[in-house]
């Protein structure tokens, strides 16, 4: 059921103009094809840069590989995985960053994604401190939305932070980053390899370096309380610290914290995987179903989530 992973340009409007120089001849898109801008964001072995494809004017988000420094770093099989990760959520939800196409040049890995033009929701709540309960809230919903389809499709993603979720044009949300993503093959539910950010890291990660969707949920309960309360759930001086106070769950909400969210976050930070809100299987008391309808979500319309416009940023 997967797409093909070689995804074709759409035809270029003949307008009887000759095509640039280096465009290529095959029918294939290439870095011809677009007019790069400004860098939007910077990883370990990529760059994201805003880019306009010249025929039709649409602007995306590129994602450069630089394929010696992948190469170098042994990484060329994670830059694969990504790409695979990509393809297999195709453009099935809203929620998540969408691959339009993928190229190569002699020196260079390409990405086409969807641009998502109002940036990382960690700058966001830097510059506002923390968010109002209407938006943590909205966030919140969108992202158990698109953590929800991902899961379905066998797909974890292993390092949600507030630096991998986009706001779109409307301030809604779109999840990216799958180089650290893991298809689980059929039968598997568990993956045995470490990664992440150490604030969002799960105990069964630390321990017994154990994944499954049920990380994801770990790392969204980190999530709302630094969205609410602006700062880390577990931070230690170093991050030796910080993962010793993961082990012991050792966290404290700061006075007036929202009563629900506590509630929610409290069910979602539990030390067993499979006891956390939305780990259960389908039909159990603590399934996906389970999560949508804990009391923090009441004013939310999970059926016009990704139509309805979004609260006010603040
Ligand atoms: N930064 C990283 N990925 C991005 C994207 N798809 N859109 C906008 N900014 C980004």
């Amino acid at each position: 059921d997967d797409k093909p992973t070689e995804l074709r340009a759409p035809p270029t409007p003949s307008r009887g103009q000759s095509r640039s120089r280096n465009s290529s001849i095959n029918g294939r898109i290439s870095a011809d094809d677009f007019e790069f801008g400004r860098v939007l964001g910077e990883g370990s072995y990529s760059t994201v840069m805003l880019a306009k494809h010249r025929s039709t004017g649409q602007e995306y988000a590129i994602k450069v590989l630089d394929k010696g420094h992948l190469k170098r770093n042994n990484k060329l099989a994670t830059a694969l995985a990504e790409k695979n990760t990509l393809v297999r959520l195709g453009a099935g939800h809203p929620g998540i960053v969408h691959l339009h196409w993928t190229f190569q040049d002699e020196w260079s890995l390409f990405f086409v994604l969807d641009l998502a033009r109002n940036g990382e929701l960690q700058s966001r709540i830097s510059r506002l401190g923390s968010l109002a309960i209407p938006c943590a809230r909205y966030l919140t919903a969108q992202l158990i939305d698109a953590l929800d389809y991902m899961h379905t499709k066998g797909i974890i993603h292993r390092d949600l932070k507030p630096e991998n979720l986009l706001l779109d044009d409307d301030f809604r949300l779109k999840l990216t980053d799958f180089g650290t993503g893991k298809v689980l093959t059929a039968g598997a539910e568990r993956s045995k390899t470490w990664v992440g950010t150490a604030q969002y890291i799960s105990p069964e990660l630390l321990e017994v370096s154990e994944t499954s969707k049920s990380s994801d949920l770990w790392a969204l309960g980190c999530i709302i309380f630094q969205m609410i309360s602006g700062r880390f759930a577990f931070q230690g001086l170093s991050e030796y610290l910080t993962w010793q106070k993961i082990k012991q769950i050792d966290y404290t909400f700061p006075d007036g914290f929202d009563e629900q969210a506590k509630d929610l976050v409290e069910e979602l930070l539990v030390r067993d995987p499979t006891q956390r809100l939305g780990a259960g299987p389908p039909g159990s008391a603590n399934d996906m179903q389970a999560l949508r309808a804990h009391p923090f979500f009441t004013p939310i319309r999970w059926d016009t989530l990704w139509t309805d416009p979004a609260p006010p940023l603040e």
